[in-house]
């Protein structure tokens, strides 16, 4: 598949997918044509079955700077209404597989958001994480007011997208937002390693692992108990659940089949 504002390399290291925003001049603004093909790519790194962790990312100045701005400069709440754009991104909140974002320079507004709708975050020390759309008149639309709230508590959050103010790396690792900050030199790579540490998972819990977690911010807790303890009966019905119990009596590695 060929994309105009993305680039997708499949198995940039085994079993590893990873997307590259690629609007370098524009800081990478998400706009409608570059979110098309972001859906089509995680659509198509999701039901690769070589595919067990991806990778998105963007460059060293910005993963990217949000919406596109000028696309929507002229909108009015009709067109808003009628491209409903925003819910394009549930397609991203339904990918299976894990998903890391490697974040370097500016995660701002749909930025941000997007980062929050991955798995895990590695940045930059150089990232900044924002929510400044109240600077430009209107607010988070893809996610951030609760998002953003569910990872570091509503004082915080509602400072940011009350004033539109960036934290550092630093600080979105203090407040719980982000996993781990490293030099600039290596967010890419420390991302990719974390990728490759899930992918040498068994595939199928990975995916289970992540819809269970998932499951902590959208349901009240007996809820998602319930949800984790059928997953965790669930992977009984796998062979890798059976190879990965024999492997640790046995002592040996287990050789995981996806089924
Ligand atoms: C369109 C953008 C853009 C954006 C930057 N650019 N952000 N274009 N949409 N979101 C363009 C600039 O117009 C400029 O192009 C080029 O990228 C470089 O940006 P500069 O502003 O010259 O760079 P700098 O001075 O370093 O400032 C960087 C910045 C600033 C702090 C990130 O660009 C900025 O504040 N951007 C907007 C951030 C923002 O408000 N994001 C939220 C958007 S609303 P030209 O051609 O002029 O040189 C949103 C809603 C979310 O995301 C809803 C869900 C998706």
């Amino acid at each position: 598949m060929s994309y105009t504002y993305i680039e997708v390399t499949k198995q940039i290291k085994p079993y590893i997918g990873l997307i590259r925003l690629n609007r370098p001049k524009e800081l990478n603004a998400l706009c409608l044509g570059l979110m098309d093909e972001l859906v089509l790519a995680f659509r198509d790194l999701d039901s690769d079955s070589e595919i067990r962790c991806i990778v998105i990312t963007g460059n060293e100045r910005a993963f990217a700077a949000g919406a596109d701005i000028k696309e929507m400069a002229g909108k009015t709440s009709t067109d808003m209404l009628q491209v409903d754009q925003f819910s394009k991104w549930e397609a991203i909140k339904n990918v299976k597989k894990p998903i890391i974002a490697a974040v370097s320079g500016f995660a701002l507004g749909g930025g941000c958001e997007l980062t929050m709708l991955c798995d895990m975050i590695v940045a930059s020390e150089s990232a900044q994480f924002g929510q400044p759309e109240i600077k430009i008149g209107v607010i988070p639309g893809a996610g951030g007011t609760q998002r953003l709230t569910r990872a570091i508590g509503k004082a915080r959050a509602m400072e940011l997208v009350l004033t539109g103010r960036f934290i550092s790396a630093q600080e979105a690792y203090d407040a719980g937002l982000i996993t781990r900050v490293v030099p600039v030199e290596l967010y890419l790579e420390e991302a990719l390693s974390l990728a490759q540490k899930v992918a040498a998972m068994a595939p199928i819990a990975a995916q289970l692992a992540k819809e269970s977690v998932n499951a902590a911010f959208n349901s009240h807790l007996d809820e998602g108990l319930r949800l984790e303890r059928k997953n965790f009966y669930l992977l009984f019905a796998t062979e890798d659940q059976t190879e990965g119990m024999e492997a640790f009596v046995e002592k040996r590695p287990p050789l995981w089949k996806g089924r």
